[in-house]
Formats: structure tokens, C-alpha cells, sequence
């Protein structure tokens, strides 16, 4: 049998998502699979696959037994491991308070004002386009610091830091790996000059913060700093566009939450939780056993790499209460959209506030939102993240 490299499993999808039904509402498979196999070895991507919501919580709450780190260099806090990885965290969380991010509630309001208003008396717009995508590129483009001139290099760059290979052939995956390697390589200049410039000259931006942050002495070094704006970029942009289209893609499937949420506007922060757990953006999360592990009766050696499927333990019913329900008002909601334990997601205040700002105005301007009917959906070709290339909406004025 071929060897495929270590990092393959990242990159494809899985076999069982056979048909475009599946890849666009890929639940029901991943259901099966957690009833059936709820911890199998997928020999194709050389991978185990976890499917269960008690597993991938072992998982994610175990970094001693299952490392984020992976074969590159470290220099980012998501593939760190304790200890290096709270002192990372420590130092950007002064920077990165949820105090700090609600701030930016009027700024998001702002330009997402603004986004729409071309479109609000046409009665359509491409929802990902025109918002969704420059909407998390412009904030975190302005919160980072960097010229709103360079705004589209921005998307471009962390489109291709979460981009997957275009089939499963060997080929392809490695076009798509140096085609990263020069992306990284890009990046690299391009923060390493900002960070230069306000090293000299700091002002009120994330990366003079950044500079400046102090735990016991220690400090970010120029490599943690470059690292840190690029995993920015990578987790935090097309993370939230798909949080947005999906929210927005149940309450086209399902219009008569569009109702329930406009007469209850208190409910749209648990709706977007609720998004979190019915439709969420990161489907899977990777890790590499470090040691031999026993996990649900199967035996995991040590060096294999272990895929957590969010999206499957999301509709656990152990978990959850008629799982396949979207219930807008969902209490408890223990979803692992934002992942769990110490690498929960450092961005998921500014993703939620982001994505309440959107449902709010859209909910408040547009009647009836509905995609626009004759629409071939496109699933993302990505092995981890869940949603659509396109959403044109229509609504009523
Ligand atoms: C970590 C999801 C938005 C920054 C994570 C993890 C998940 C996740 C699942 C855990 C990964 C792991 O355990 O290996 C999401 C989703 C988002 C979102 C679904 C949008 C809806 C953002 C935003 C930012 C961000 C807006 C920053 C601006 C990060 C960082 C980490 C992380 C820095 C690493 C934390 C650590 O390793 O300690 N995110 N994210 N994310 N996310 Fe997010």
C-alpha cells in the first residue's frame, strides 16, 4: 500500500461522504458512524477517527495523551503543548481580552452597515461575497493593524492557509503543500516589515500590544509575534465567514426561525450557539497520540494521528437532547464548535459578536430571507471545515 505522508489525513475527506447530498449536509453519514464505528482506523488516510462526544472530549482534554503538535515549526499556540503553550496563550490574552473585543461592537456594527447597504434596496446579495468573507477579513485586518489597502492580499493569503487539496490524489497534495510553503514564506515578509515599523514607532494596534506584552519577564519573540497575526488569519477569517452562512443557511431551511428570532431578539445569541452545535464550522480537529492509548476498546499507538469529529459528537444524543432539533433556545448547549480544554477557541468572543451584529441587522432590514431558488450549492472542498462556496440570498424589503 502507498505511504501517504502525516499530514494527509488534514487535507481529504473522508471516503464515507460519497455523494454532493452528503458533502453539503454530511450529519447523517457522520451519525452512522458514530453509532457503528465510534472509534475505527481509517486505513486510506492513515487516521483514527472519533466520533463519539465523550471520546473527542477525552481527547481534546488529554494534550498529554494527544499532542497538537505537529512536524513544523512552533511557533503558534495552536500547535503547542503545555508548557509552551500557556505561556503563548498568557501573553496574547492581555491583548486579546473579551473586554477588549466587546469594544469593537460599534466598529463591527459599522461596516457591516455598510457592507449591506448596497444591497438593502436591490432585494439580493451574495451573502459570503458581500459580506460574510469581508466582514472577520476588515476587522481583524484593522484589530492586527495593517492597511486597509492590503485588505484583499489578506483574503487571499488566508484563504490558502485553510485551503484543501482539490481531489485525494498524491499530486494534488503536494501542489497544495507548496503552494502553502510559498504562502507562509509571503506572510512572513509581509508581518515581519509591519512588525518592524512598529517596533520603532508603536501605536494603537494588536501587534505594538503584542510587542509589548510581559509575563515573569518573558516576551513574544519576533517569530511568536509573525506566528501569532498569521494563525490569526488562518483561524479566525474563514471560521467566521462559515459561522455567518451557516447561521444564515438554517434560517433560509428553516423560515419560521426567522419569526421566532425576530419576536425574540434575545435568542440570537443562543441561535448562534446553537449554529455552533447544529452547523459547525470546524467539523474536525487533529492531534497526534503521544503515547499507547486505549480509547472505547480500540488501542492507539503512539506517533498515530487522531481526528476528533466535532460535527458527530455535536449531535450526540448522550449529549443532546433531540440532537437533530435546531432549537434556538437550547439549554444546556455543551457544543465543542469552539473545540475544548486549553486550546478552546482564544477568538470565539469576536466570532460570536461578529456573527450576533450580522443576524441582528440582517434580521432587522430583510424580510423573508431565502436562498435564491434554483441555486446549485457548492460544498467547501476542505476535509475539516463545514460550509458552502456561495449563498445568494433574496429577501423582502
Ligand atoms: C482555536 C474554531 C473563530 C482564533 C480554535 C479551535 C476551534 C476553533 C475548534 C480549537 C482547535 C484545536 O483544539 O486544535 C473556531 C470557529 C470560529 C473561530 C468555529 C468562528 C466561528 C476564531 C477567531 C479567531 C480565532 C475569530 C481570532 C481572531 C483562534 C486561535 C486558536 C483557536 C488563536 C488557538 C487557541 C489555542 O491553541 O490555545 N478555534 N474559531 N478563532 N481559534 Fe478559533
Amino acid at each position: 500500500m502507498k505511504q501517504a505522508p502525516r499530514k494527509y489525513a488534514n487535507y481529504i475527506p473522508i471516503r464515507e461522504l460519497e455523494t454532493l447530498e452528503e458533502r453539503l449536509s454530511p450529519f447523517k453519514v457522520y451519525a452512522e458512524l458514530r453509532d457503528n464505528t465510534p472509534v475505527r482506523y481509517d486505513e486510506h488516510r492513515e487516521c483514527w477517527d472519533v466520533f463519539g462526544y465523550e471520546d473527542v472530549k477525552y481527547v481534546l482534554k488529554n494534550p498529554k495523551l494527544f499532542s497538537s503538535a505537529r512536524d513544523r515549526a512552533n511557533t503558534s499556540m495552536l500547535t503547542t503543548d503545555p508548557p509552551k503553550h500557556k505561556q503563548l496563550r498568557d501573553l496574547v490574552n492581555q491583548a486579546f481580552t473579551p473586554k477588549a473585543i466587546e469594544a469593537l461592537a460599534p466598529r463591527i456594527q459599522e461596516i457591516t452597515d455598510e457592507l449591506i447597504a448596497p444591497h438593502l434596496s436591490e432585494g439580493h446579495m451574495e451573502l459570503i461575497d458581500d459580506l460574510a468573507t469581508p466582514l472577520p477579513v476588515i476587522v481583524i485586518a484593522e484589530l492586527i493593524g495593517v492597511p486597509a489597502a492590503d485588505r484583499q492580499k489578506f483574503k487571499d493569503w488566508s484563504d490558502v492557509l485553510v485551503k484543501g487539496a482539490r481531489d485525494d490524489s498524491e499530486q494534488a497534495f503536494q501542489e497544495l503543500l507548496e503552494e502553502k510553503k510559498r504562502n507562509m514564506q509571503e506572510l512572513h515578509i509581509y508581518f515581519t516589515g509591519i512588525m518592524e515599523e512598529r517596533r520603532l514607532q508603536p501605536k494603537d494596534d494588536l501587534i505594538s500590544l503584542l510587542l509589548a506584552a510581559e509575563i515573569d519577564g518573558q516576551q513574544l519573540t519576533s517569530d511568536e509575534v509573525v506566528g501569532f497575526c498569521i494563525l490569526l488569519l488562518a483561524a479566525g477569517n474563514e471560521t467566521t465567514t462559515n459561522l455567518i452562512t451557516n447561521a444564515v443557511r438554517i434560517l433560509s431551511e428553516q423560515p419560521e426561525l426567522q419569526q421566532e428570532l425576530r419576536e425574540h431578539p434575545e435568542r440570537i445569541t443562543s441561535a448562534i450557539e446553537e449554529t455552533l452545535r447544529y452547523y459547525p464550522p470546524i467539523v474536525a480537529i487533529g492531534r497526534v497520540a503521544k503515547e499507547t492509548v486505549e480509547l472505547n476498546g480500540q488501542t492507539i499507538q503512539a506517533g498515530e494521528q487522531v481526528i476528533s469529529w466535532v460535527g458527530a459528537a455535536n449531535r450526540d444524543s448522550a449529549q443532546f437532547e433531540n440532537p437533530e432539533d435546531f432549537i434556538s433556545d437550547r439549554k444546556p448547549n455543551r457544543h465543542m464548535g469552539f473545540g475544548f480544554g486549553i486550546h478552546f477557541c482564544l477568538g470565539a468572543p469576536l466570532a460570536r459578536l461578529e456573527a450576533r451584529v450580522v443576524l441582528h441587522t440582517l434580521l432587522q432590514h430583510m424580510g423573508n430571507i431565502q436562498l435564491v431558488s434554483g441555486t446549485a450549492l457548492q460544498p467547501i472542498q476542505s476535509a475539516f471545515v463545514f460550509g458552502v462556496k456561495h449563498y445568494p440570498i433574496e429577501f423582502n424589503l
